[in-house]
């Protein structure tokens, strides 16, 4: 058991790891385009800051106070009532649904490291045909790298905290670093590199809406990968001396340079080639690809780094997603690594696959259901809704009902107490809140402009 342990610098690597994927270099800097920037980007800075890292902080708390998976973190922690408390562990079910269609995204992007390489698109109209091919009619090659795809979060769960995840982790996230640092650093000899600087630092509150702040608080939920007992399970592998807030401020900074530096990079290679930022989803699959051809020799390279760093980035995020109903699995239920792994991820697999066919031409219309089909239903429903709310049920279990002496002993040692009230201040009011307001506003009970 006590050999089965992340080393302190594993810990944060894999934990960094989750965090950082599509969410960081995908949505981040397209959801920053479609809302003016600036604003958007310190509104983000506020909700990651503020709600993110203490619910962050809280979950590495129970994690690692309990060591145990996140149905039983719960039990032991809840002085009371655990009959009832233990169902907020099953929250890992939100993660095994993500890991279904955020499987076919880390599919796409395994093929584009294939066109990168092959050939890329020669302009924006055929950068949108490639996409949509794939995407409507090219059912053979989507299901081929989708299947490539769980096979290699399956295998690297399967094989354990050590020798899968952190050592996955050890490997494609300093690589994932290097790439962007160097991707980076050219970006800044680009002409468009102040126009990036300025699009995203400089507020422009013409632009300011209420529903840009509900979108940063879903955002930071889903960039820290908090409020689904993924953080809760990898703390519960954690070495015993890690300083747990110390650690958690590390994979915060990380993870929210990370989608800087991205957004940084993307915006200055779109106003280098005169295109707007505000390019919604296709800005990855469709703009840049096409950006990158007019580039020449070093777009290419640009393209294929790209898209492995995308590859890396999000591949980590999505075995974390696994890893805690595994955990359960496993500790539980008595079921052995393997046969948990490859079991929930066959059942994950179909319906991913569901979610997959539902994108293209041939299936669309069976699998619609009201105004979305089933992978934009799978995406709403966990990112918008239990995300969310199982951001809520932790900061109240730990706000209200875990024990409060064992809270102040374990994290006083760290924050201090100045720090400490500050925390418990805003585990008890401010991220409940705010996320209620989310919750509210997605189902349209509240309607914020
Ligand atoms: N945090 C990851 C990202 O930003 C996505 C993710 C969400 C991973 C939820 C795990 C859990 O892409």
């Amino acid at each position: 058991m006590y050999k089965n342990r992340f080393s302190r610098i594993g810990f944060i690597l894999a934990a960094a790891g989750s965090a950082v994927g599509l969410g960081n270099i995908w949505k981040f800097p397209y959801i920053t385009g479609e809302n003016g920037g600036g604003v958007f980007v310190l509104v983000y800075l506020l909700t990651v800051l503020l709600i993110g890292m203490s619910i962050f902080i809280a979950e590495v708390l129970m994690g690692s106070t309990t060591n145990k998976d996140a149905v039983s973190a719960f039990e032991v922690l809840a002085p009371k009532e655990k009959k009832y408390w233990k169902f907020a562990g099953f929250t890992f079910i939100t993660g095994i649904i993500i890991l279904s269609f955020y499987s076919i995204v880390v599919g796409w992007i395994l093929n584009y490291i294939v066109i990168a390489i092959v050939s890329l698109p020669t302009s924006v109209p055929e950068a949108e045909k490639v996409f949509m091919g794939m995407l409507k009619e090219d059912i053979f090659s989507q299901v081929s790298y989708y299947t490539l795809a769980f096979l290699i979060i399956a295998y690297t769960i399967s094989k354990g905290v050590k020798k899968g995840i952190e050592k996955m982790n050890n490997i494609l996230m300093p690589a994932l670093l290097v790439i962007l640092i160097a991707m980076f650093v050219y970006s800044t000899t680009l002409t468009g590199f102040s126009q990036a600087i300025d699009f995203m630092f400089y507020p422009n509150f013409e632009k300011f809406h209420a529903s840009s702040i509900i979108l940063a608080v879903g955002h930071a939920f889903f960039t820290l990968s908090i409020g689904m007992a993924t953080i809760l399970a990898y703390s519960a592998s954690l070495d015993r001396h890690t300083n747990i807030v110390k650690a958690s401020i590390a994979i915060v900074i990380l993870d929210t340079s990370i989608a800087i530096i991205a957004g940084l990079i993307i915006f200055s290679i779109l106003f280098s080639a005169g295109q707007e930022p505000s390019k919604g989803v296709g800005l990855v699959f469709i703009t840049l690809p096409a950006i990158f051809y007019e580039m020449g020799s070093i777009g290419n390279v640009m393209a294929i780094a790209f898209f492995i760093a995308l590859a890396f980035a999000s591949i980590t995020s999505a075995i974390s997603v696994l890893e805690p109903t595994v955990k359960y699995l496993v500790e539980r239920k008595n079921i052995s690594r393997n046969k948990a792994t490859y079991g929930v991820s066959f059942i994950f697999y179909i319906l991913g696959l569901l979610a997959l066919l539902s994108n293209t031409t041939a299936f669309s219309e069976a699998l619609t259901f009201g105004s979305k089909n089933l992978f934009d239903w799978f995406d709403f429903v966990t990112a918008s809704i239990l995300m969310p709310a199982g951001g809520i049920l932790l900061a109240i279990f730990v706000g209200y009902i875990m024990d409060k002496q064992l809270i102040r002993n374990t994290l006083v040692p760290f924050m201090g107490e100045k720090f400490f009230k500050l925390w418990l201040f805003l585990i008890k009011y401010v991220a409940p809140i705010s996320v209620l307001a989310i919750l509210l506003n997605e189902s349209g009970i509240l309607k914020l402009g």
